[in-house]
């Protein structure tokens, strides 16, 4: 019987959802939140494979397959689990992080050596499989970590040399659970009710990103902050901002915060400001008294990790 432990980071969109998936850019940070996956497997059984101990076995379930066909494995018994050290309500990848944990894992308990790479393009590939859409910006966090200039499918993959963690980022959580399928799915609508309009605002999102990674490189924060309040007029715009989101935004600025937007799909999840260490405990109160949950979230952490 052979073991192995892996685990994978969740992620926090900084710039460029919605637009990412059509093409253009994005920001995005791995986060200290992880997701472990542990995989058991005996050689000298028949193949068999016991789920039983993860809540939703689908994106490993279609890992599993996917090994088998490509990589035309001998599976003995594979006994798998999973646990995830944030609770899945605040959008922070779960999903994403476990697929690329268990391929992975897949990948080291089959001595296939993948490279991060790889690991990405299968990781991805399974995702589409299960879910059907998403630009792979999570698993692209999940797998090389850091920050992350990334356009879809990792057409470009950018590994940006910036410490998020030297100004200060408040993330809280609207404690509404978005569900990102279905909002995609309305952004679609959007794009074919006003087709100019949407290609405006995608565009000029894509634009923004680009024109604020300089900014951050040179860690002209308070920029950085006002970009951040340019790109929740855009996301306003696409309807996917809602009241909650925009109480916490206006309550993060209030308390002192350089600027501030929803992070992920919308509808729900969480926002995040931007502000100078000095004001993080006033921005977190003010978040909490609008009624949501400030969460202490360090950015920029390490990709997939074999632990042992
Ligand atoms: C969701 O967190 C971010 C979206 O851009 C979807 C994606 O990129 O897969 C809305």
């Amino acid at each position: 019987m052979q073991s192995i432990t892996v685990t994978a980071p969740g992620k926090l969109m900084l710039f460029g959802e919605h637009a990412v998936v059509y093409g253009q850019p994005c920001l995005v940070t791995a986060v200290n939140q992880r997701m472990t996956v542990e995989l058991y497997h005996d050689g000298n059984k028949p193949y068999e494979v016991d789920l039983s101990e993860i809540k939703d076995a689908r994106f490993v379930s279609a890992i599993i397959d996917m090994f088998k066909e490509k990589f035309h494995l001998k599976i003995g018994k594979l006994h798998i689990k999973t646990n995830c050290g944030f609770s899945g309500k605040y959008g922070f990848g779960s999903s994403s992080a476990v697929t690329t944990a268990m391929v992975g894992a897949m990948s080291e308990i089959f001595n296939l050596s993948l490279n991060n790479k790889q690991i990405f393009d299968l990781s991805y590939e399974v995702v589409l499989k299960v879910q059907g859409v998403g630009s792979g910006f999570d698993i692209a966090a999940a797998t090389f970590g850091g920050l992350l200039y990334f356009v879809k499918g990792g057409q470009v993959l950018e590994n940006l040399p910036l410490d998020l963690n030297q100004t200060c980022f408040v993330v809280g959580y609207s404690g509404i659970k978005s569900n990102t399928v279905e909002i995609i799915q309305q952004v679609a609508q959007k794009r074919a009710q006003e087709p100019e309009k949407f290609d405006r605002i995608m565009n000029a999102i894509g634009e923004l990103v680009n024109q604020v990674k300089p900014k951050l490189l040179s860690h002209d924060w308070e920029r950085v902050g006002k970009f951040m309040d340019f790109n929740q007029e855009y996301l306003r715009d696409l309807g996917v901002s809602n009241q909650k989101l925009e109480d916490l935004i206006a309550a993060a600025k209030n308390a002192g915060a350089w600027g501030a937007k929803l992070s992920g799909a919308g509808g729900g999840d969480c926002m995040i400001a931007i502000s100078g260490n000095d004001k993080r405990e006033a921005i977190e109160k003010a978040i909490e008294k609008a009624g949501g949950e400030a969460l202490n979230i360090k950015m920029n952490a390490e990709g997939v990790k074999i632990e042992r």
